[in-house]
């Protein structure tokens, strides 16, 4: 019965979330060749992460000068203050167009009317911005909080109301942590499951590893870990096992994680040490693309542009998934 449930579950979760069209459109090229339109990209951070780094190269392809873009990417480096100086000065280089991956989502208001009044267009991609529409032309991103929700819907299934869990958060204010976070804190009240600690780790893996180590000591019961990616799920399960535990698994502390790089689905394959995780696509280099091609064209564009995801529990990986994967 679970694995029937699950898998009608498991559906249901890829079904909502490719419904908002999850394959990049195919190769886009600039029509006009003669003229190669000016991008401005401003990253969160080139490193934190694995997503982060398939999201900068989906990037950097998409608007290469062979498909009639002339691209300046800036590396905020995580920090808030450094991301407004970068995205300032790509209005003072009159870019066509800037495109921001936020570090967090409030301080925006003052840099996104400079931009307006510059007449250049704001396209934001992955993580938005506390602001008023008209001060963005349209976002492309995931459902963070039904990403986390599938999250939740999969961890009631798998641990009923015995859930003993640590939270490990992504940077504070960013827009996957606050959606994540914000499904995993209502279904604990809902289900009644405890959350013993909640921290943010930055997305990186020794923050996590370090945060973990601490929580282990603290409470020895722990049966869950809800970590809001990859990376800090890595640093957990280190951290388990150096603890001389078990990470995943049936009998193990239950990981759950985000994202789904190809190399953490492939140690759930092999290992079992990542029990559920749910896709963040990071490929949004495509859809920017035709979406600036677009407005270029003098089209309308839709203002939210969700990007669908799959979610895999380990029990059902197979190597013949992992190797379909993009990234
Ligand atoms: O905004 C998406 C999040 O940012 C990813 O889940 C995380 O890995 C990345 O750094």
């Amino acid at each position: 019965m679970r694995k029937i449930f699950f898998l009608s579950v498991m559906f249901v979760a890829i079904f909502l979330l490719s419904a908002c069209g999850d394959e990049p459109p195919s190769n886009v090229t600039n029509g006009d060749a003669g003229q190669l339109i000016r991008v401005g990209f401003s990253q969160a951070d080139f490193t934190e992460s694995d997503w982060r780094i398939a999201n900068t190269e989906s990037m950097r392809q998409a608007f290469s000068r062979e498909n009639g873009f002339d691209l300046i990417i800036v590396d905020a480096q995580n920090d808030p203050n450094k991301q407004l100086a970068d995205v300032a000065n790509l209005i003072e280089q009159d870019v066509d167009y800037i495109v921001i991956a936020t570090v967090q989502e409030i301080g925006w208001e003052g840099v996104l009317q400079q931009a307006r009044d510059a007449g250049i267009p704001v396209i934001l991609v992955d993580r938005t911005a506390a602001v008023s529409d008209d001060l963005f032309a349209t976002w492309v991103g995931a459902d963070f909080r039904e990403e986390g929700e599938i999250a939740v819907r999969w961890l009631q299934e798998f641990k009923g109301y015995d859930v003993r869990a640590v939270h490990l958060q992504g940077v504070m204010g960013s827009t996957a942590q606050a959606g994540r976070t914000a499904a995993f804190v209502d279904g604990a009240a809902s289900n009644g499951w405890a959350i013993y600690a909640s921290m943010t780790a930055n997305w990186d893996t020794e923050q996590a590893r370090q945060v973990m180590q601490n929580w282990l000591t603290m409470f020895p019961d722990i049966n869950v870990v809800f970590a809001e990616n990859d990376n800090m799920a890595d640093g957990a399960i280190q951290a388990i096992e150096a603890a001389g535990l078990t990470a995943g698994g049936y009998d193990g502390i239950t990981i759950i994680s985000f994202d789904a790089n190809r190399r953490y689905l492939q140690l759930a394959l092999d290992t079992g040490k990542i029990n559920f995780n749910v896709e963040s696509n990071p490929l949004h280099g495509p859809r920017v693309a035709e979406i600036i091609l677009a407005l270029e064209r003098g089209e309308a564009v839709s203002r939210i542009n969700y990007v669908g995801g799959e979610a895999f529990d380990w029990r059902y990986l197979t190597q013949e998934i992992i190797d379909a994967r993009m990234y």
